[in-house]
């Protein structure tokens, strides 16, 4: 299959010109001033006149078919990778979890199991360790060899997900020096977990408790601690999910100090806040999720962040759960409400219109934020992340001036509710490539469940 895309106007993280861009099977073969001459050589051609031609988003934090909080996120791999793709993400990064006793490699099968016949994009995994052991640590190793080369460490969740400092010390040694890369969910569980227990003892039992009991310094401490523990292990540190300014901070200070420190920040952090918890009834379940959202004079703080470079990715930790049946578990109980929140078909638009539309960010920041920046930290760059001879095309045609506007009703993410629900944005997805095959055209979906394939990640550079 070679397709044409005539005369869009090209962005990548550095270039913005107009072109036409020739793509044969999977991959990007030629890019051109003019390339009518090769017009009876092509199956498809697509006019992108006035549109935006940018690499497929890649998503490096989502959470597909996770079981979690006694229940599953809502998504599976071919719900959730469809909803990206028609949100123009072509890739994503998911959390694979190993839980106790459990070989890294067996469970990295579970993981395959779940994504192989059923992803219609690209997805690489992360894996989430829960059990070290010495004996472990080599294991760690293995999987940097078959491409997962990223693992999550918890401070957070302590009895399920959480290890203790010594551990993330030896796994930050032990990946470090292999290529290995540590995202850090960083929250003083230990303390958070005293808050919680005072709280329902109070008789506290609302969803907006999540986030009063949840304090920016816990997330602040956190990432301090693990920037710590990440200098002393000679190992770069990536923190998933940045909340808040407190947090921030400390990236900042470690970043002026040329530490190898990194971070991800997600549109809720950015768009949506406290205020939200106070909503009527249980509606505040919609929001709960960890980092809870915060005050609002923290986002124009991330914001400046993102323009700054001391954080480096948007990302949306989607981890849906629906208000029906899910959700509800929570319904007396804030500590009981499944964490997490949908979001991966809204990043591109939603960053789009808050960012490149508000003045916030330019239109490269806008595609490295969305896509480069997690292909270069995750080793998947230029491969993909850019719009380049060689690369995967993996393309997104993009609207600048199409509006849309975001509803549960219309979303493809298999969730009953939006966190955007009603909000209008400037700024869609029309047509998605994924290497090479369209899979959205116009609102049409064109793809099919399997096409997606496992993508070997490389080493941290
Ligand atoms: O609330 C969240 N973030 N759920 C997903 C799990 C995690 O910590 O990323
Ligand atoms: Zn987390
Ligand atoms: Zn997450």
């Amino acid at each position: 299959m070679r397709t044409l895309i005539k005369n869009g106007h090209i962005v990548t993280a550095v270039d913005s010109y107009t072109a036409d861009l020739l793509v044969d099977g999977e991959t990007i073969v030629m890019i051109g001033k003019d390339l009518s001459a090769v017009v009876g050589t092509v199956d498809k051609t697509i006019d992108a006149t006035g549109k935006l031609v940018i690499p497929g988003g890649i998503d490096p934090h989502t959470h597909m078919d996770l079981p979690f909080g006694g229940t599953a996120s809502a998504d599976d791999f071919e719900t959730g990778t469809r909803a990206a793709a028609f949100g123009g993400t072509t890739t994503i990064i998911d959390f694979a979890v190993q839980y106790k006793g459990q070989a890294l490699n067996e469970a990295l099968d579970v993981w395959f199991a779940k994504a192989q016949g059923k992803a219609v994009a690209d997805y690489g995994f992360h894996m989430i360790c829960t059990d070290l052991p010495d004996e472990r640590l080599p294991e760690l190793k293995a999987l940097i060899d078959q491409g997962v080369s990223s693992f999550k460490l918890f401070m957070a969740y302590p009895g399920v997900f959480l290890v203790d400092d010594g551990t993330i010390f030896k796994a930050m040694t032990a990946a470090g020096e292999h290529g290995g890369l540590i995202c850090m969910h960083a929250e003083n569980g230990v303390v958070i977990d005293v808050l919680v227990k005072r709280a329902l003892a109070a008789g506290y039992t609302a969803p907006k408790y999540h986030a009063l009991t949840r304090p920016t310094k816990a997330e602040a401490e956190g990432v301090h601690r693990a920037i710590a523990i990440a200098e002393m292990a000679n190992s770069p540190v990536y923190i998933v999910h940045l909340s808040c300014h407190d947090a921030l901070k400390e990236v900042q200070h470690a970043r002026d100090l040329g530490l190898p420190a990194f971070a991800e920040t997600c549109p809720q952090y950015l768009l949506l806040d406290y205020s939200y918890y106070e909503k009527e009834g249980f509606e505040g379940a919609k929001y709960v999720m960890t980092p809870p959202l915060r005050d609002r004079e923290n986002q124009e703080q991330l914001w400046k962040g993102l323009r700054s470079n001391d954080l480096q990715v948007i990302s949306t930790d989607h981890c849906p759960f629906c208000m029906k049946e899910q959700k509800e578990l929570g319904r007396d109980d804030f500590s009981k409400i499944p964490n997490g929140g949908p979001g991966v078909e809204n990043r591109m638009s939603l960053i789009y219109h808050h960012g490149v539309n508000a003045g916030r960010i330019n239109l490269n920041r806008f595609v490295e934020l969305t896509s480069t920046a997690a292909a270069k930290i995750f080793g998947l760059f230029p491969r993909k992340g850019t719009i380049a001879v060689g690369s995967d095309a993996d393309i997104v045609i993009f609207d600048p001036n199409r509006e849309q506007t975001i509803s549960a009703a219309t979303h493809h993410m298999r969730v009953d509710y939006s966190a955007y629900e009603g909000w209008t944005v400037k700024g869609v997805t029309e047509i998605v490539l994924s290497r090479g095959n369209v899979i959205v055209e116009n609102g049409e979906w064109k793809g099919k469940a399997g096409a997606g394939r496992f993508v070997k990640r490389g080493t941290f550079a």
